[in-house]
């Protein structure tokens, strides 16, 4: 047998250039196996035969060895470089570039100030029924108010909320009195102008305890309060309202933070700006839930226009174009 370490070296090989290394020292123009292949010719005859053949079947191993370890450590690196490769899409590779929209940042704002007051954060569903979206709501089939919500009808009667006052309805459904709410989310109505797009967002709020335990005098109180921590040093006043689910209603006003009251174009010249709609809740909402011997207060308010008076954007359609230009500005 002709003596040859390579398949020995061909078993020890770690990497597939390791193994091309040992197959150009054994078949390489230079290489052991083509050297005794050349000290043939010092051989006669039998001696010569039987060299050759010996020297074949060494050959004939080699080559099998080298192609069998040659696929095995080729499924191997593949398997490493797979792993090694792998692309995690959903990691971030820098920091994240953007910010928060100017309408979250005016929606963490609002419930910030209620959450800290103790109000617990709540949320409802965007399409919602019938019942919750008006009837609970004291807003029955033919009321005149249902004309102010130009609402998005599904085929089956579901619909989008067109306010979030429904939440009031889900919570009060769910959860037994005492209560203290706040609810954001977004709202939808059928109209597109400088001053209404079909989605906004709304902040609800709503307090119920037990009987006479709860008065205007409080409503009053937190708002006026609230008011001050979002716009400072504005007056605030209330107008006697109408909404079908509180009795008294009123709608709040801030003293117009453009002209201080004086007057101008934004505030119409009243001095005032209309900033939210609140009141008592009326018997027949607490009928609805079969609530009894309880008293509350809810408001209700519009995100986008808080925003637009906090960032004096003067287009409501500008927080939803994603213009990149406006969007930096509050990076
Ligand atoms: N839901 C009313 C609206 O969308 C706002 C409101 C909420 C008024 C709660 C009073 C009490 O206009």
């Amino acid at each position: 047998m002709v003596e040859n370490n390579t398949l020995k070296a061909i078993e020890l090989a770690q990497s597939t250039q390791e193994l091309e290394e040992i197959r150009v020292k054994a078949f390489g123009k230079k290489g052991s196996i083509t050297e005794l292949f050349g000290m043939l010719k010092q051989f006669d005859g039998e001696t010569k035969k039987h060299k050759a053949k010996e020297l074949n079947i060494l050959k004939a191993q080699i080559e099998q060895a080298l192609a069998a370890k040659k696929e095995f450590l080729h499924s191997q690196e593949l398997a490493q470089k797979l792993v090694q490769e792998k692309l995690d899409l959903s990691l971030f590779s820098a920091p994240l570039r953007g910010a928060s929209h100017p309408v979250m940042l005016t929606m963490e704002r609002v419930v910030a100030y209620f959450t800290a007051l103790n109000f617990t954060f709540c949320s409802g569903p965007l399409v919602e029924d019938d019942f919750h979206n008006f009837q609970a709501l004291n807003i029955s089939e033919h009321h005149p108010a249902r004309d102010m919500h130009d609402t998005f009808y599904f085929r089956d009667g579901a619909l989008l909320r067109t306010h979030t006052s429904p939440v009031q309805i889900r919570t009060m459904e769910s959860t037994k009195p005492p209560i203290r709410i706040i609810a954001p989310g977004a709202v939808f109505r059928c109209d597109y102008d400088i001053t209404h797009t079909p989605m906004f967002h709304q902040v609800e709020g709503l307090v119920v305890d037990s009987e006479d335990k709860i008065s205007f005098a409080h409503l009053k109180y937190i708002l006026q309060d609230f008011l001050q921590y979002m716009f400072k040093d504005v007056r605030v006043r209330f107008r006697s309202s109408f909404f079908p689910f509180t009795e008294p209603s009123a709608e709040v006003d801030i003293s117009c933070i453009f002209c201080k009251g004086d007057g101008c174009r934004i505030c119409s010249h009243t001095g005032w700006l209309e900033v939210l709609g609140c009141g008592i809740v009326d018997e027949n909402v607490f009928k609805a839930v079969c609530y009894e011997n309880v008293s509350g207060y809810a408001f209700g308010l519009g995100i986008e226009r808080f925003a637009m008076l906090l960032y004096g954007v003067n287009d409501l359609r500008a927080f939803f174009e994603n213009d990149l230009r406006v969007l930096e500005q509050f990076a």
